[in-house]
This record gives C-alpha cells, sequence and structure tokens, in this order.
C-alpha cells in the first residue's frame, strides 16, 4: 500500500519512520516534510492543509492510506472532505472527523463533554464578551494561580496561567476583544491543578482502543521547568508514576468513558486521542484533549512500539482494532529536541547543519524544522532536530542522546541537559 503522511514536524518523521519498517508499505510520501522526512520517504511540495491538491496527489499515486500529523487538517475537516468525495471515500484518512476534532477544536466543548460523561476534569465555566463581567465575579470564586484558555486553537499559545487577580481580569478582557484573534471568543476559565503531568495516547477504530507507551514531554525553555512556554523541548517513556495502578484509573474513568461518549454522541473519531493528563495526588484528571499524536511525545513512542504500526493503522482503518496486537518495548526512550537560540520568541533559520557523522550509530534523528539546499542540511525551524535513543533504562536513554545532541552542530544551538530529571 502507498501511504501519504502529512506535516512537517518531527512527529511526522516519527511517523514515517515507523510506518517505513512495514513490510505492509510500499511507498511512502509525505507533505511537506522536511529534510529528515526526504531520507524517510519522499517529500510532496504539498501544504497539510491544502484539500484540493492533497486530492489530485493521493488519486494520481494510489495513495491507500492518509496519516494526519498536525491538528489543522483534522479541525478543518480532512476526514469529511474524504468521505464525502466519491473518489476518495474509500481512501482511509486516519484521524477523527471534523465533529471529532472538536475534542481539540474546541475548549469549551471539550469541557462540557467531560462534564457530560463524568470525566475527571478542573472545574470551568466559559465566558464571551457579553457575560465579561460574569467572568470576572467567577474569577473571584477562584484561588490563585488562574488559568485561562482561549477556546479555539491559538498555535499553542492560547493558555495564561496568571499568578494575580487583576491581572487575570485585563488578561481575560484582552482575550474576549481579540488577542487570539477569533480563537478567544469565548474564553474557559477553570480550577488551577497541582501535581505532574503525563501524554496518554489511544488508537481508536471508534469501538475499541488500544493504549499506546505513555510519555511525559518537556515544555518549557530552561532547565528545572522554568522560562518561556515551548512546543516541547524533549520526552521520555515509559513514565514511572504511570503505573499499573495509575493508568487502570486512567483507563477506568477517563479513556473508556470518553471512547462511549464519542460513540453515544455519534462522533465518528478513528485515529489517534491525545489526553493530557495532571497526575493530582495519585488521581488522574485531564488537562486537555488533542486529536493526533503529541510533539515530542511522537518521538519517543514509535520507538517503544514493537508492532508494525501500519498493521494497527489497519485495524482503524477497517474497524477491526480489537483484532490486531499492539506490543511494547520494554525499553527506555529518550528524546531531546535542539532548538534555534532565541527560541520560542525571535530566532534565525537557514544555520548550516553539521556533524551528523559523529553521533552515535544508536542515535535515532528525527529532523522538525530542517530543510535541504541539495548540498548541505539547513536550520529552518524553532525546533530543529529531535535525537532519540533506546536504553536500558531513563538515564542510558538519556545519556546517548545527550551524546548526540553535542555532536549535531548549528549555529547558536540550545537544549535542555535535564530530560527526565523529574520523574
Ligand atoms: P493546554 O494547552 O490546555 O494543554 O495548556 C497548556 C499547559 O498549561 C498545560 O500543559 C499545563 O501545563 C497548563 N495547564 C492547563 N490547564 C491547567 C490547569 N487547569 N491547571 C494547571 N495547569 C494547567
Ligand atoms: N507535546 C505537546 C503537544 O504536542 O501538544
Amino acid at each position: 500500500m502507498n501511504i501519504l503522511v502529512l506535516g512537517s514536524g518531527g512527529r511526522e518523521h516519527a511517523l514515517a519512520w515507523k510506518i517505513a519498517q512495514s513490510p505492509k508499505t510500499d511507498k511512502l510520501f509525505i507533505a511537506p516534510g522536511n529534510a529528515g522526512t526526504a531520507q524517510t520517504g519522499e517529500n510532496v511540495n504539498i501544504k497539510a492543509d491544502d484539500f484540493e491538491s492533497i486530492k489530485e496527489f493521493v488519486l494520481g499515486n494510489n495513495i491507500g492510506m492518509v496519516v494526519v500529523g498536525p491538528e489543522d487538517p483534522l479541525v478543518k475537516g480532512i476526514y469529511d472532505y474524504f468521505e464525502q468525495d466519491s473518489r476518495l471515500c474509500h481512501i482511509p484518512v486516519i484521524g477523527p472527523s471534523k465533529a471529532g476534532a472538536q475534542l481539540e477544536g474546541s475548549k469549551d466543548f471539550a469541557k462540557a463533554f467531560m462534564m457530560r460523561h463524568h470525566i475527571p476534569t478542573a472545574r470551568y465555566k466559559s465566558f464571551s464578551a457579553e457575560t465579561l463581567e460574569d467572568g470576572f465575579a467567577f474569577l473571584e470564586t477562584l484561588g490563585a494561580p488562574y488559568v485561562l484558555k482561549a477556546d479555539g486553537l491559538a498555535a499553542g499559545k492560547g493558555v495564561l496561567i496568571i499568578d494575580n487577580l487583576d491581572e487575570a481580569k485585563k488578561e481575560l478582557e484582552n482575550m474576549l476583544q481579540g488577542k487570539f484573534g477569533a480563537a478567544g471568543n469565548t474564553v474557559v476559565i477553570e480550577e488551577y491543578l497541582d501535581g505532574i503531568e503525563c501524554s496518554v495516547f489511544v488508537l481508536t477504530d471508534g469501538n475499541s482502543y488500544k493504549i499506546l507507551p505513555v510519555a511525559k514531554d518537556y515544555k518549557r525553555i530552561s532547565e528545572g521547568n522554568t522560562g518561556l512556554n515551548t512546543g516541547g523541548m524533549g520526552a521520555v517513556s515509559p513514565v514511572p508514576f504511570a503505573d499499573e495502578t495509575f493508568m487502570q484509573k486512567v483507563e477506568e474513568r477517563i479513556i473508556r468513558p470518553t471512547i462511549d461518549g464519542l460513540k453515544k454522541e455519534h462522533l465518528t473519531y478513528k485515529g489517534f486521542i491525545f489526553l493530557g493528563l495532571i497526575n493530582v495526588k495519585g488521581e488522574p484528571m485531564v488537562i486537555e484533549y488533542n486529536c493526533r499524536m503529541g510533539d515530542p511525545e511522537t518521538e519517543v513512542v514509535m520507538l517503544r512500539i514493537k508492532s508494525d504500526l501500519v498493521d494497527l493503522l489497519e485495524g482503524v482503518a477497517e474497524g477491526n482494532l480489537a483484532e490486531r496486537v499492539l506490543e511494547e518495548d520494554p525499553r527506555s526512550a529518550v528524546t531531546i529536541m535542539l532548538v534555534s537560540g532565541g527560541y520560542p520568541e525571535a530566532y534565525e533559520k537557514g544555520k548550516v547543519m553539521t556533524g551528523f557523522d559523529k553521533v552515535l550509530p544508536e542515535n535515532i534523528l528525527f529532523h522538525a524544522g530542517t530543510v535541504s539546499d541539495g548540498k548541505n542540511i539547513l536550520t529552518n525551524g524553532g525546533r530543529v532536530i529531535a535525537v532519540s535513543s533506546y536504553g536500558k533504562d531513563k538515564e542510558d536513554a538519556l545519556a546517548k542522546s545527550f551524546e548526540g545532541a553535542k555532536a549535531i552542530e548549528f549555529e547558536k544551538k540550545y537544549f535542555r541537559k535535564d530530560i527526565g530529571f523529574d520523574v
């Protein structure tokens, strides 16, 4: 089968790396991809949300499955676009329908969904410009810090955590006046939860599900989890506190009610569900849903899936996932993200990358923001490349990834040296 992966980051390179290992894969294409995916399959110069061009490419290249990396095309309805087209409807898209993707596309929808299905999450209320005064009153009932979330997609920047009540009120007003554009027309205010986070990934065909290896990402730019939020500076899998007892609670209280809820509400969902969880004194609660895999979590999760991913995805497409086998690799995996100096604020692109010949043979490189000029590989984003490794334990995997992270060179390279320190 020919497979098309949509997206261009480290997550998509990791998905492509795993898909390429399957004997079921004939030709693998990545649109638009990066310099790393070009070594795993064939890049196609089409944007992940350009549905018309994707259609033309899929029909012209006998594509048998489309695997969607980022949330944007899913929230915009790529699943429905294929389903409603007589020439595309037999080609499976791995991902939820537009209605199912609201779990990520609208935080207000996601919170209301969790309330309807009694899924543990922070207490909340939603507000619009018309109910600003009620928002102020609700903030006064909460203690600091205050959590404000733009309802819609805001490129990962739509969540504010504020220590001071007056400032929280001011930010609520700013958000409702368009600070995040239309994404902030509705703002969710919720109770702050104190605990340690982890990412649980579920693959579902809409009926049954498989729980993929659990991971933890490191979102802050600086060591000790300090500084500005980023797209993710590294990840580890497994996560020691996500033990059998914890995961049993996750499955009973969160995963099953989520899958049952989607079914009951006729929200078509055939893809990955990303549960952003927080462990509050041993009790799992949902911070957010995403309708895709995480980045950089995918750069460790793919290492820890022993089974053929394409076989599992076929199970999703055919609705017989329950008959497929998911086997985990018992080893640990750690990834370290190398980023451009200045990220997540202003940074430069186009720096020549070297040292690819000096990394350890055990390092697995997933390109995030890179481009080839035909001669060299150049940086092309804030997050540049993820260095993943297996290890007998977290420390062993981290030490190997650290060696690889040191070996790759580009001007103003930065990475965190403490990934995994807190678990
Ligand atoms: P989200 O985009 O919803 O994942 O929020 C971004 C980050 O904000 C999360 O990964 C958490 O670290 C933090 N966060 C969101 N909601 C809460 C909450 N209710 N309590 C504490 N931290 C939160
Ligand atoms: N690593 C978090 C995310 O992908 O949203």
